[in-house]
């Protein structure tokens, strides 16, 4: 079978061997120098010295030669995004930066709600474009992962209308878009109570979601202004019994996500800006993966997640864009995860581990990694250090992006 060697590369970063939680030293990073990959139907067949490789190497093999120093790593995850809307929220940034609180020009009218409105007006095709644009651009970034929920649509047809324009876009894009039903954003402004809306939700889209194979994944806001832990309970429950995943928008402003994101074995808590050393302490201690997204802490200008502190007590971190037109919409995932560890201190190999490894397990799956057996989704940045990635910023873009072992640019 045919296969294509893909090297010499100055430096490669497996990230494997890392644990899932807890701190990690820049030592413990696993380094290959003078690298090679050697890839088969898309799947890496072989990892570890070029020249060993090359003098291996057999008719059947082809040469992608690496011009220059380049430094190869697992492409990135990114776990958490909203890249599925009509409109933009341009407005309510100059709002927020004239004094008004997120909650508040939400209480207004703009916010969530108003994305909803052009989230409807859009067609399922306007909304398959927007998403193809916006994954093109993550993946000139390295991001060949991506997470993408539903939550402006608000009603089971136009929750549908998001969750199967995700779908279509998956096929579509070389990135593999991860879908999550996240109906419960915020109560929506029809008329309905929370519960009784969330009620509809289990009743007439969780069917259709499974029919269809729509998501696997389900989330909530918990938050003042959108759910309560109690409000979700019955959604959470029914969604689990169907096998589906659970993730939550915890402690964004303020508590009360965390502990129920860890109450229903979440696979993730998101956000968690405004938690303090009781959240953290019982996060660092669940199963609960904490996904930091440093982009809505730049768009709304506040706090960011206390990630050292819960990678010191032991906690699993993952770092995500939330690149979505309200509190995120810069969507830059290794400019934003490079500014989270300038503040909080986090090593290279914790941030790094934040875009591969540990946000594929925080969407419980098989990314992030380079080793036998997985897809071929690598990424590689000209320079002869992996210490310049984070340090220049995300301004060192990629040089190359393979995804399942194709070139994306
Ligand atoms: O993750 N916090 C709630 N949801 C999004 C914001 C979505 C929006 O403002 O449109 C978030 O920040
Ligand atoms: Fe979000």
């Amino acid at each position: 079978m045919q296969k294509t060697l893909i090297g010499p590369f100055a430096q490669i970063l497996p990230m494997t061997g890392l644990p899932l939680k807890g701190a990690l030293q820049d030592e413990q990073l696993t380094i290959i120098n003078d690298g090679g990959i050697l890839v088969m139907a898309g799947k890496i067949a072989l990892i570890g010295n070029y020249a060993e490789m090359k003098a291996m190497a057999d008719s059947e093999t082809l040469f992608e030669v690496i011009e220059g120093e380049q430094v190869a790593l697992p492409s990135f995850v990114d776990c958490h995004t909203h890249i599925c809307f009509g409109g933009n929220r341009a407005k309510d940034y100059a709002a927020r930066n004239a004094g008004k609180t997120y909650l508040e020009i939400a209480a207004e009218g703009g916010g969530i709600w108003s994305t909803v409105n052009h989230t409807r007006a859009a067609s399922e095709a306007a909304l398959v474009a927007g998403i193809l644009s916006r994954a093109q651009r993550h993946l000139e970034q390295g991001v060949t992962t991506i997470e993408v929920k539903s939550g402006y649509g608000l009603s089971v047809a136009e929750e549908l209308k998001m969750l199967r324009a995700i779908q279509k876009a998956d096929k579509e894009s070389p990135a593999d878009l991860i879908a999550t039903c996240l109906a419960a954003h915020i109560v929506p402004k029809d008329g309905q109570t929370a519960q009784g809306y969330l009620k509809t939700i289990v009743a007439e889209l969780f069917p259709i979601l499974q029919k269809e194979n729509l998501a696997q994944r389900v989330d909530a806001f918990i938050e003042q202004g959108a759910y309560t832990p109690a409000d979700v309970q019955y959604y959470f429950e029914a969604a689990q019994k169907l096998g589906l995943d659970i993730t939550v928008h915890a402690d964004q402003f303020s508590t009360g996500g965390s502990q129920a994101a860890i109450d229903h074995s979440a696979i993730s808590a998101d956000h968690l800006e405004a938690s303090g050393p009781k959240e953290i302490a019982a996060l660092a201690q669940s199963d609960t993966i904490a996904v930091a997204l440093p982009g809505a802490s730049m768009g709304l200008g506040c706090a960011y997640t206390p990630a050292r502190a819960l990678l010191d007590q032991g906690g699993a971190l993952a770092i995500a864009s939330d690149w979505n037109p309200g509190s995120a919409p810069m969507g830059n995932l290794l400019m934003q995860a490079a500014v989270l560890g300038s503040y909080e201190k986090l090593s290279n190999a914790e941030v790094l581990a934040g875009i591969t490894f540990r946000a594929a397990a925080a969407l419980n799956i098989q990314a992030g990694t380079l080793q036998e057996e997985c897809q071929a989704d690598i990424v590689a940045f000209k320079t002869d250090n992996y210490q310049n990635i984070l340090y220049q910023q995300g301004m060192l873009i990629p040089a190359q992006v393979w995804k399942n072992g194709k070139p994306q640019i």
